[in-house]
């Protein structure tokens, strides 16, 4: 419900209560509910007594018609919700019960987001892109190490090609503008350690973060709204990434990491900067990140000599 209001109200122009009852055959105290409920969702939206409801700003809310044609195009299969619990949680379920290849659910709001290392996502109505794509690799398990990194290079560069031209890498796969977080990749495979292996790659794309939001994130953000001047069409960024995500996946597929490692070190964000690498299990190991191996494992110059990390699951701190 919330949805079929939003899409009515523009920017630009104050739009009736009552205008909207009319239009969609609904009471005016669903209209105020589902506006309230929109709003409780971080959506940002004006109202005016006499006057009705405007939107904060230019949201554009996902076209499934639109997606579902030119994702189709590349050969995606496109499931769009209002709300799910979280899109990897979804699609990993429908991955265990042979949900095809690249089969895509995105949504406009997630109850339960999901982070790495067991972290909430949090998102705002309009404010965000989430989705989850599932894909069937020939590679088996063991062979999908450089995946987060070919993924999170991916995303910045489309992000770059949008106008963010400070976005950079963070190892293994946050895409930054400086030291603040502009996206993020839960990556969740699929089958055993031998045979080909399916993974679950679910984006979250930081799109309009508020002030209330970029507290509650625990972390510094940045957002594309703040980094281009402008809010992006959603509908043309998830067209831009999946596009480019396909490629890459099937050459990551085909070759591995390597070709992906010099463009990789160029967007490298913490190219020499001291780190410090959270293990699991509350380890930490210090030292100066100086490059990717051909695997995608970080190479961390420590008193001791170079190290390789490979695990997916570190925390990178700067000392
Ligand atoms: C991180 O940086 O911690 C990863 C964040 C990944 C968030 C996305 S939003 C779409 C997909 N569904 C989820 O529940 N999480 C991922």
């Amino acid at each position: 419900m919330p949805l079929s209001i939003l899409r009515l109200l523009s920017a630009d122009a104050f739009r009736s209560g009552q205008d909207i009852s009319r239009q969609l055959a609904v009471s005016r105290a669903s209209v105020h509910n589902a506006v309230a409920l929109a709003r409780a969702l971080g959506a940002e939206i004006h109202a005016v007594r006499g006057r009705g409801y405007r939107l904060a700003c230019r949201y554009t809310w996902l076209d499934a018609t639109q997606l579902g044609r030119q994702l189709g195009e590349i050969g995606y299969t496109l499931e769009l919700r209002e709300a799910v619990d979280s899109t990897n949680s979804r699609l990993m379920l429908a991955a265990q019960q042979g949900e095809v290849h690249k089969r895509v659910l995105a949504a406009e709001t997630q109850s339960a987001g999901r982070g790495r290392r067991g972290r909430d996502w949090l998102a705002q109505l309009g404010g965000s892109l989430t989705f989850s794509v599932l894909w069937r690799f020939q590679r088996p398990l063991t062979a999908l190490s450089g995946l987060s990194l070919v993924v999170g290079l991916t995303l910045c560069r489309v992000l770059r090609a949008q106008g963010v031209s400070g976005a950079g890498v963070k190892w293994p796969n946050d895409v930054l503008v400086g030291d603040r977080k502009l996206a993020g990749i839960l990556i969740e495979t699929h089958g055993d350690m031998l045979s080909a292996a399916t993974a679950v790659i679910g984006i979250g794309i930081n799109v309009r973060v508020d002030a209330a939001l970029a507290e509650r994130a625990g972390q510094a953000v940045a957002d594309l709204a703040g980094e281009m001047g402008r809010m992006p069409d959603r509908n043309d960024l998830l067209v831009a990434v999946l596009g480019a995500l396909d490629e890459a996946l099937e050459r990551f597929d085909a070759q591995g990491f390597a070709p992906f490692r010099e463009e990789w070190r160029a967007l490298h964000a913490w190219q020499g900067r001291s780190v410090r690498v959270l293990g699991a299990a509350g380890a930490t190991l210090t030292g100066e990140a100086v490059d990717v191996d051909e695997q995608g494992a970080l190479l961390l110059a420590t008193p001791e000599g170079m190290r390789a990390i490979h695990s997916g699951e570190v925390s990178l701190r700067t000392t």
